[in-house]
C-alpha cells in the first residue's frame, strides 16, 4: 500500500502540534510505519530539498529546518501522498483552507508547520533518506477492515 513522509518541521514540534498531526492521520485512517525525533544536519536537508536549491528562501528553509527537532514519520494507506498533502494544505498557509493543519495553524510560507511529499517517487526518495529500512514497521491495523471495504 502507498506511504508517505510527513514531517512535523521545528516550528510544529516547538508549539505542541505534533499531538494533533498524528492524530490527524490516525483518525483519518491511516497507518503509522515509522517514527522518530531528529534534529537533522544541514546536508541531510539540503538533500532533502535539493529541488529547491538554487531558490531565494533556500539559505533561510535549511536554517528553519536545523533550528531544532523534527518529527519525521510514514504514513500508509490509500492514496496516502495526494491525501496526505490535503491534510496538510496548500504551501503558502494563508491560501489554505481551515480544516487543514496549515489553514488552522500556520501563517508564514517560512513557519508552515509541516511537510509532506508531493508525489509517489520523491515519497519513497524521502523515506530512504530519512529512515532506515529496520525503522519501518510491517504490521496489520486491527481497524483496517472498518477504514476499507476491501
Ligand atoms: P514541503 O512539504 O515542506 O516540501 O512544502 P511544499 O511541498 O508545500 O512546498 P515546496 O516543496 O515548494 O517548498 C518547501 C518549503 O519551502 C515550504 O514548505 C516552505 O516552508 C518553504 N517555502 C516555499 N516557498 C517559499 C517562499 O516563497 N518563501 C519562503 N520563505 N519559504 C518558502
Ligand atoms: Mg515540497
Amino acid at each position: 500500500s502507498e506511504q508517505t513522509f510527513i514531517a512535523v518541521k521545528p516550528d510544529g514540534v516547538q508549539r505542541g502540534l505534533v499531538g494533533d498531526i498524528i492524530s490527524r492521520f490516525e483518525k483519518r485512517g491511516y497507518k503509522l510505519a515509522a517514527i522518530k525525533l531528529v534534529t537533522a544536519s544541514k546536508e541531510h536537508l539540503e538533500k532533502h530539498y535539493a529541488d529547491l536549491k538554487e531558490k531565494p528562501f533556500f539559505p533561510g528553509l535549511i536554517a528553519y529546518m536545523g533550528s531544532g527537532p523534527i518529527c519525521a514519520m510514514v504514513w500508509e494507506g490509500r492514496d496516502a501522498v495526494k491525501t496526505g498533502r490535503v491534510i496538510l494544505g496548500a504551501t503558502n498557509p494563508l491560501a489554505s483552507t481551515p480544516g487543514t493543519i496549515r489553514g488552522d495553524y500556520a501563517i508564514d510560507v517560512g513557519r508552515n508547520v509541516c511537510h509532506g511529499s508531493d508525489a509517489v517517487e520523491s515519497a519513497q526518495k524521502e523515506i530512504a533518506l530519512w529512515f532506515d529500512k529496520s525503522e519501518i514497521n510491517t504490521w496489520k491495523q486491527a481497524s483496517h477492515d472498518w477504514v476499507y471495504e476491501k
